[in-house]
């Protein structure tokens, strides 16, 4: 008899052009990418916030993302819509870093 195999998954890094942001925590936020980047003073455009605009259209460095509600505009395979997606995996998003709270960004500035 073999013993049950637990698989653990690694909580995803979202990251702005390759500076850390935070760590995703699936159960401290149900929410969207959009609404996680918001919270964190990321500057992102958005509308319908339900995946039907593409406003929030966003180019994926890296990773990917999973979506909560089949959105309907069109993207690349390289972009994602924010507003209704959450990271599947570590995610790095072409999205400036200027005026977002980027805990690990300001303790370099200040060193
Ligand atoms: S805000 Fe409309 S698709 Fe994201």
């Amino acid at each position: 008899m073999s013993s049950p195999t637990l698989i653990f998954k690694k909580r995803p890094i979202v990251l702005l052009q390759g500076e850390p942001l935070l760590l995703w925590n699936w159960q401290q936020q149900p929410q969207t990418l959009l609404q996680v980047l918001e919270a964190k003073k990321v500057r992102i455009f958005s509308e319908c916030r339900s995946g039907y605009c593409g406003c929030c259209r966003t180019k994926i460095r890296s990773g990917s993302v999973r979506y909560l509600i089949e959105p309907l505009a069109e993207l690349a395979p390289d972009e994602c819509l924010p507003c209704c997606c959450v990271p599947n995996d570590d995610l790095d998003l072409e999205l400036s870093c200027n005026g977002a709270e980027m805990p690990l960004l300001r303790e370099k500035q200040h060193a």
